[in-house]
This record gives C-alpha cells, sequence and structure tokens, in this order.
C-alpha cells in the first residue's frame, strides 16, 4: 500500500511570501518564449487530508534532471509547510517562495522531493483548485487550477503517472473519487476513511480530479469491441439519478461511435462522471472522472427542455471524445488549445449529425458559429485560432479556439476527403500517443496520409479575422459552346494587431441548380489565391448557383443571387443547408433593410420579394419530406447578431423591431399554414427525449411564437392552453416565453406560480431568471436590480449569475441597450462584483460588450464610459485583459 505518513500536525506554517512588483503591468505569456520543463516527473504521488477549512496536501515527485538550471514549481494561494529532499527536511534558506513560485536552486540531478501545503477549499470561490460546492469537495485545474492545491509544474508537456490517497471524515464524505483506478480503501481512525487511486497513464496535472462528499450513484456498464465490460458511474446530488438517464444513455452512444467513427477504444477499467451545481465552465475531461456543470448533465421532461437534453448529448459525448483528443494526445502548451478543443469539438458535433439527422446539426452549429464566434472575430477580441500571446489562458476559451477550431477540421476533411481524412486521424493516434504535441504534429499526419503541401492550409491557425468571399456570375454570349464563368475573390479585413491578411485556403462546395433540380454535380474549388475563375457547361435554362454547401468553409459569403435565385434554391437545393441558407439570407437582407430604415425613423416599404418569401416557406411548410426540426429552422429568422453585424453600426433597438416586423409580417402571409402546423404539431404523446419527438415540439414552438409576433388573440389563448397544459419543460417555457412577449395580466401571475412550482429545483430556477432578464420590464433596470436581490438570487453560484446577468446583456435587447446608460452600468457593477469572487467567469461575462463598436455612437461612448470605469477599479487580470483588448490600445 501507498500510504503517506501524517507527520505534519505540528509543522509550523512557513510560508514567507516575497513582495511582489505590484505597480508592472502584467506581462503576457507568449508562443516564442516556448522551453521544455528541464526536469523529467515520473511519477507523483499525493495526498491529501481533507477538511473544509484546512486541506493538508503533501506531494512525493520523482525528479530527474533533463537541463540545467533551478526547479521551479508554480503554486498560487496555498501555504507551504515544508519542503523536503529524499526524506530530508530543507532549512527555510534552501528555497524561495514568490507570490507564484516555489525555486530550488540547488537540487541534485535525480531526487525525491516532499511537499506539504496548506489551503482552505471553503473560501475558494474562484471554483479553480479545490473547493467546496453544495457540501462536497471537487476540484477543477484546467487550465491553470492545480497549482492552487500544491507546488507542482502547472504546465500541459509534464507527464506523469499520479497515484493519490484521499482521507476524509467517512460519515461527511462517504465517496472519496480520483482518477483511474481503486487500489485500495479503509477505514482509520477518528472516524475518517480513505482510498488510494492509481492512474496508470501519465498525464499532465490539468487533468487531475479529485472528489469527495455524499452522493447518490447511477450505474451502467458498457462492452468496448475487444469486449472489455466497463462499469460506467454517475455521481449527483442525493435524489437526482433518475435526472442522470439520459446522460448515461448519451455516454453509451459516445463510446460506441467513437469506436466505429475514429476505431477509439476506452482504455480504463472504469469510466465516471460527476455534476456539481457550482462550475466555471460547462464540463471538464479530467482523466476517467469528468465533473460536469450540473446543467449539462441533469435532465427529465419536467425540468429540462429539448435544447437542455441536445446539450447533455453533445458534451456528455465531447468530455468522452476527449479521452482519445486532449488526454491520450494532449498540447505542448496553452497555444495549442486548439488541437484538443476544436477537434473534439468537430468529433462531437460529428456524432450529434449522425445521432439526430445531419443537415439540422449543421445549420444549428453554424448559426452559433456565426452568433458568437464571427461576433469575436469581427470585434476588438479577435485572435487567431491558435493564439501568440496571452495574460490570462482562461480567457482563451472561445467560440474562435473550439468552433472556428472546429470548422477547420472540417475544412481538411472536405479539402482531402473522408478516406484521406481518416487516415491522417489514425496517423496521428498511433504517431502521437501519449505525448504532448503541437498544431504542427497533428498537421503533419494529414500530410503524411495526403501527400499535399499542407503548408498554405497552416496561415487559417495565424490569421484572425473572417475572410469574405464574394461570387460572381459573369454574363457570357449565348453560344451553346462557350461555358459560362463563376469568379471567387477573397478579402480578409484587419483585426487588432494583424492590419495585413494573406489569402487562404478556401474550400468551396458549389453547384448549379435549375428549377427542377441540380443541372450538375457537386463541385469543390479549394481557393488559394485571392481571386480565381471557374468555368462551367451552359445550360439552355435558368439556374442558379448554390454556393458554399454545408457551408464548407468559416467565411462571408457575398453572392449576386437576386431574390428570384434565393427562391430557387429554397425549393431545389439538394444541398438542405444551403435550401436553408438562401432562406437565411433573404431574410437577412429584408432585415438589414427594415433595420436602416427604422433607424431613420421610416416604416419599411412593404418589399415585393415579400410575396415570393413566403410562399417558398409555406411550400416546405406543407412538405412532408422535410422533418419538423429542419421546418422549424426555416421558420427561424437569422440572429439579431447576424443582422447587427451586417447593418453596423446601428442602433440595436433597430435592428430588435426588425426581427419583429419580419415576425409579424410571415405570421400575417402564413397565418393559416401556421395555425395548422400547431395543431397538427400539438398532440406528441408521451414525452421522449429522441430528435423526431423534439423536432415537432420545436416546430410547434416555432409556430407559436410567430403567432404571437402577431399579437394575434389566438396565439394568446394558445400561449395559456400551452401554458396549463404542459407536461414537459420546453412546452411549459415556450409557452410562458410567449406570454411574457404578449405581456397582459396573465404574465405576473404565470411568472409567480412558475417560481412558486419550481423555486427548490435549481436548474429550473435558472430558467425563471433568465426569462425575467429578457423580459421588457415596464420599470426598466429596476426589475432586474430588484430580481438581483430575492433571497434565491445567488450571485457566487455562475450558473444563477449568468442567467440574469448574461440572460440580460444577451438577451434584452430594450433595457441592456437603454439610451440612459442604466443598463450597461448595472452591468458593468454585476461583472466587477462577480470579480471579486471569481475573476474567470466575471471576464466571460463582460464579452457581452464586445459587439459596442457595431452600435450607433451614443452608445458607443456609454459602453466606452463603463469598459474605462472597470479598467480604472484595477481589476483581476482577466478582467483587465478583456476589458483593455475591448477598449483598444
Ligand atoms: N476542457 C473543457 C472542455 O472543453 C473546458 C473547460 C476549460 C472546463 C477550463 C473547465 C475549465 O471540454
Ligand atoms: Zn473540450
Amino acid at each position: 500500500a501507498i500510504i503517506f505518513a501524517h507527520n505534519i500536525a505540528a509543522s509550523p506554517i512557513l510560508t514567507h511570501i516575497l513582495p511582489m512588483k505590484t505597480d508592472a503591468a502584467p506581462k503576457p505569456t507568449r508562443l516564442e518564449d516556448y522551453t521544455p520543463f528541464n526536469f523529467d516527473l515520473s511519477e507523483s504521488r499525493f495526498d491529501f487530508r481533507l477538511d473544509p477549512r484546512q486541506t493538508t496536501v503533501r506531494s512525493l515527485l520523482s525528479l530527474t534532471r533533463t537541463a540545467p538550471g533551478p526547479l521551479v514549481l508554480d503554486g498560487e494561494n496555498i501555504d507551504l509547510v515544508s519542503v523536503e529532499i529524499d526524506g530530508r527536511l530543507l532549512k527555510r534558506t534552501a528555497y524561495r517562495v514568490t507570490q507564484t513560485q516555489l525555486i530550488l536552486d540547488d537540487v541534485p540531478d535525480q531526487f525525491a522531493l516532499n511537499i506539504t501545503t496548506r489551503c482552505d477549499p471553503s473560501a475558494n470561490t474562484t471554483l479553480m483548485g479545490l473547493y467546496v460546492s453544495g457540501g462536497r469537495f471537487c476540484t477543477q485545474c484546467e487550465a491553470e487550477g492545480f497549482r492552487r492545491i500544491t507546488y507542482y509544474p502547472d504546465r500541459p508537456d509534464v507527464m506523469s503517472e499520479f497515484t493519490v490517497l484521499i482521507d476524509a471524515d467517512k460519515a461527511a464524505y462517504p465517496t472519496l473519487l480520483a482518477n483511474g483506478n481503486m487500489i485500495e480503501a479503509g477505514d482509520i481512525d477518528g472516524g475518517r476513511h480513505y482510498a488510494i487511486w492509481h492512474d496508470p497513464f501519465p498525464k499532465p496535472c490539468y487533468l487531475f480530479a479529485l472528489v469527495a462528499g455524499e452522493f447518490d450513484r447511477l450505474d451502467d456498464s458498457f462492452i468496448t469491441m475487444n469486449g472489455r465490460t466497463i462499469p460506467l458511474e454517475i455521481y449527483v446530488d442525493p435524489g437526482d439519478a433518475p435526472k442522470a438517464a439520459y446522460a448515461m444513455d448519451s455516454l453509451k452512444r459516445s463510446m460506441a461511435w467513437d469506436e466505429r467513427a475514429f476505431g477509439r477504444e476506452y482504455d480504463l477499467d472504469r469510466f465516471m462522471i460527476v455534476a456539481v451545481r457550482d462550475f466555471n465552465f460547462g464540463a471538464m475531461e479530467n482523466k476517467g472522472l469528468n465533473i460536469f456543470n450540473s446543467s449539462l448533465l441533469l435532465a427529465d421532461a419536467q425540468t429540462a427542455t429539448d435544447l437542455n437534453f441536445e446539450r447533455i448529448e453533445s458534451v456528455v459525448a465531447h468530455e468522452y471524445f476527449h479521452n482519445w483528443t486532449g488526454n491520450r494526445i494532449t498540447c505542448r502548451d496553452w497555444f495549442q488549445l486548439c488541437l484538443k478543443e476544436g477537434f473534439t469539438v468537430f468529433r462531437d458535433q460529428e456524432f450529434s449529425a449522425d445521432q439526430r439527422g445531419a443537415a439540422v446539426q449543421r445549420i444549428k452549429d453554424v448559426r452559433a458559429l456565426r452568433a458568437r464566434q464571427f461576433a469575436e472575430d469581427n470585434g476588438p477580441l479577435a485572435h487567431p485560432v491558435r493564439p501568440t500571446e496571452y495574460l490570462k489562458i482562461d480567457n482563451f476559451y472561445t467560440a474562435t479556439i473550439y468552433e472556428k477550431g472546429a470548422e477547420l477540421i472540417r475544412m481538411l476533411k472536405t479539402w482531402l476527403g473522408d478516406a484521406t481524412f481518416r487516415k491522417g486521424c489514425d496517423i496521428y493516434f498511433d504517431r502521437l500517443d501519449g505525448t504532448a504535441a503541437t498544431v504542427e504534429q497533428f498537421i503533419a499526419c494529414f500530410e503524411a496520409a495526403s501527400g499535399e503541401d499542407m503548408h498554405p492550409f497552416m496561415q487559417w491557425y495565424h490569421q484572425a479575422g473572417t475572410p469574405r468571399l464574394t461570387v460572381e456570375r459573369h454574363q457570357t454570349p449565348t453560344s451553346p459552346v462557350i461555358s459560362q464563368v463563376v469568379s471567387f475573390s477573397q478579402m480578409t479585413p484587419p483585426t487588432p494587431g494583424q492590419a495585413d491578411k494573406a489569402p487562404l485556403m478556401i474550400p468551396i462546395r458549389w453547384q448549379a441548380i435549375g428549377d427542377d433540380g441540380p443541372l450538375m454535380d457537386p463541385q469543390l474549388t479549394v481557393m488559394t489565391t485571392d481571386t480565381q475563375t471557374v468555368s462551367y457547361p451552359r445550360f439552355d435554362v435558368p439556374h442558379s448557383l448554390s454556393i458554399m454547401q454545408g457551408f464548407s468553409a468559416p467565411a462571408i459569403l457575398r453572392s449576386d443571387a437576386t431574390t428570384e435565385d434565393l427562391i430557387r434554391l429554397m425549393g431545389q437545393d439538394p444541398d438542405a443547408f444551403n435550401r436553408w441558407e438562401a432562406g437565411q439570407t433573404l431574410a437577412r437582407r429584408l432585415l438589414v433593410d427594415c433595420a436602416r430604415a427604422l433607424e431613420s425613423g421610416t416604416m419599411p416599404e412593404p418589399d415585393p420579394a415579400l410575396g415570393a418569401f413566403f410562399g417558398a416557406l409555406g411550400k416546405t411548410l406543407r412538405d412532408d419530406s422535410f422533418d419538423d426540426a429542419f421546418k422549424a429552422l426555416v421558420l427561424t429568422q437569422p440572429t439579431g447578431m447576424e443582422v447587427l453585424m451586417a447593418a453596423a453600426p446601428i442602433d440595436p433597438i433597430a435592428v430588435s423591431e426588425a426581427g419583429d416586423w419580419l415576425a409579424r409580417a410571415v405570421a400575417d402571409g402564413l397565418r393559416n399554414d401556421l395555425l395548422q402546423t400547431y395543431a397538427a404539431m400539438k398532440d406528441s404523446g408521451p414525452f421522449s427525449p429522441d430528435a423526431a419527438s423534439a423536432g415537432r415540439r420545436a416546430l410547434k414552438g416555432r409556430c407559436l411564437s410567430l403567432l404571437a409576433a402577431r399579437f394575434d388573440p389566438l396565439a394568446a389563448s394558445l400561449a395559456a392552453q400551452q401554458l396549463d397544459d404542459a407536461t414537459n419543460m420546453t412546452d411549459e417555457i415556450g409557452a410562458l416565453i410567449t406570454l411574457s412577449r404578449l405581456g397582459g395580466q396573465r404574465v405576473e401571475s404565470s411568472m409567480e406560480s412558475f417560481f412558486e412550482k419550481w423555486k427548490d429545483q435549481p436548474l429550473v430556477l435558472d430558467k425563471y431568471y433568465s426569462v425575467q432578464a429578457m423580459r421588457h420590464h415596464a420599470d426598466g433596470i429596476h426589475a432586474i436590480i430588484r430580481l438581483a436581490e430575492t433571497p434565491t438570487y445567488e450571485r457566487s453560484n455562475p450558473n444563477r449569475v449568468r442567467a440574469l446577468v448574461g440572460g440580460f446583456a444577451m438577451g434584452n435587447v430594450r433595457l441592456f441597450h437603454r439610451l440612459d446608460g442604466s443598463g450597461y452600468r448595472f452591468f458593468a457593477d454585476q461583472v466587477l462584483d462577480m470579480d471579486g469572487r471569481n475573476p474567470s467567469v466575471a471576464a466571460r461575462l463582460l464579452g457581452a460588450f464586445e459587439i459596442w463598436r457595431k452600435l450607433d455612437a451614443k452608445r458607443q461612448q456609454l459602453i466606452r464610459d463603463q469598459l474605462d470605469r472597470i479598467i480604472a477599479t484595477r481589476p483581476s487580470k482577466n478582467v483587465l485583459e478583456i476589458a483593455q483588448r475591448m477598449r483598444g490600445a
């Protein structure tokens, strides 16, 4: 047995912190400064004596020198008790301790290092390192949280075999978990017990996890492709086990899919997931012991929406897939974050496409990409998929690294083809297993698989910004022998710190479409220069071009398609994505024109295109060959963010009103279709979270919300009826939101009964706060301030704060953007309040201001004032970095 003696009870706390130079501007970390760690750390052992107020951690590290220099370990907010080398206690003069490091100048070439530290998990509000959530211990170490647990080389390229002993009070913490396999457990004196865990796979410390507390457990198992039976365990708060059933089902499907699609088998003897209520992000892929924000794990018909189910499925898959893309092969340094995140997002998107339908999944992913990543890539926070410097790496868990990173992998696949892509992945898993790799090493595997020169493709990793792709059809003389010509040209606007842009390699999938369908096979043009011209055969019939089918590159298309072209594509494009996209392009044009008209105080002229547009929408709605989820998406407008970006600089309220105007127009034009579809979708039978049932509910919800945009009295009664009859949360919250948009007496009482019904269910209470945050309260910001003062508002819980403050900033256009500045001021106050507790969450919230330069001049000034105010308060490094970058040099 590997048990460490607790010989530290009597030793004094020896921490002597050297003074920090406080006024120096924080120094960024740079990719070009990368140097390997100068020791090999083959084995790490940790002995945790858990106590909420004073936990003691004793480590035993086996170190072998690989390069000269002192031993420098990272550490933050921990008390150093003692340091021993090969069992001998070091004198205080033998090492130096700063705010962030423990430095040993003189150490042997090979030795065993023992470090004893103490920390206070109950006081840890950052939710990084070891903390307490709902009376249970848990950890979050990515990216740099392990240094808040003990002194250690907290960097992803130091990989070590971990053995962990946990010792805790048995009654309060009956379950003791860490990574890998449990090799021993038992009782010890004083009502305590212990467990020893060993993880045979060397890993960086950001993948370490420890959990202790009282849990209920949901058990299942999975038989791998090689016939190994893997116990699967999901740990949740007592009473919540039934709500983990969908996550468990998703996990089993993910495991099977990864074997099928990528040949990847699970490696450890067991797989565990733990749900916690206080969590900075969505979920974490700790080796063999994933930790989830409970909002992405727990669901049942009554308390979770279809969107919740969908996210649970994709995040469970995402974290599981990290076992190969992230854990078995990890990152050399944090600049390579997209290596694991972009690839893993791509893998979870492919999984969801397989489980729920490729077209619908692609549309949803592109919608999210445009709303979040395009906004980021075209604003002050734009950065390359592989950045070159950062102040706080927590600030780089962004849509660009995740979603654009995934688009780059998708382009590789589109460009090289399915078989070569898979071959490249196999080479990657084979060649780099057990290493901490770089993007270059990853790309080299695809070079090996394809024989292609990958150099031009690498530009996507270095260059920030969204390319604009302009498409022009050229008229050619009417001769059957002369072909027709289409030209593509690309341009990427400057981004902060990158004024000049090089051409990117852009795979463009395209096809000519006539009134009876396609006139040719889909073509793949791989553009590598600024402009490129392609010819195609002449057709004797009118036709349109379907460009960037499947959204073949993360670019903004500027097409010369006419309304007639777009209507033709809406009806005939065999590529479902572009069929949907044609309607979106038309809607976007209408919305931009309308928003501009509203801003200048004129009412939009009835657009002659509307009639044909409604005709095409109606046809889709009545066509039984499309699934309901697709129809729901066809009836969904482009996001306000897309319109804002296309029309900038603009009054955001005009954008929102344009959305209302178009919804009203669609509802007027399609009233009967919408009513009939609503009625047809209404009785969907007993609840099932599957894609088809969710699609029915999505379509029903879209119809209701469009009818409500018309202030149709019928819509109000349908919504009220739906709220009374609802047996699942999708219908219930959909009705509540519709009622809240319609206003009137029923709203207050419905809100109140919703609160009373659900106040004991934290995840539903989050929904309550976000619906409230997005309402157009008559007394403006005061209503939001009152909500923040209600006893059930928990300002230290990230989910609750994101629901209220994030919901307000992202979802309440009218109040957030009030010209008296009250919305911005309230928001900035909340960010600063959070910054005092949890800088990482505060900095992410602050991202809501990233659109400020797209707004009208008055609002730009108001937000600039708030950013300056935030910077003047000397906030955390996290918030400072975001505020300064947003503000611009
Ligand atoms: N690595 C996690 C994921 O994508 C995200 C995460 C980052 C979670 C940092 C917590 C902290 O899957
Ligand atoms: Zn991830």
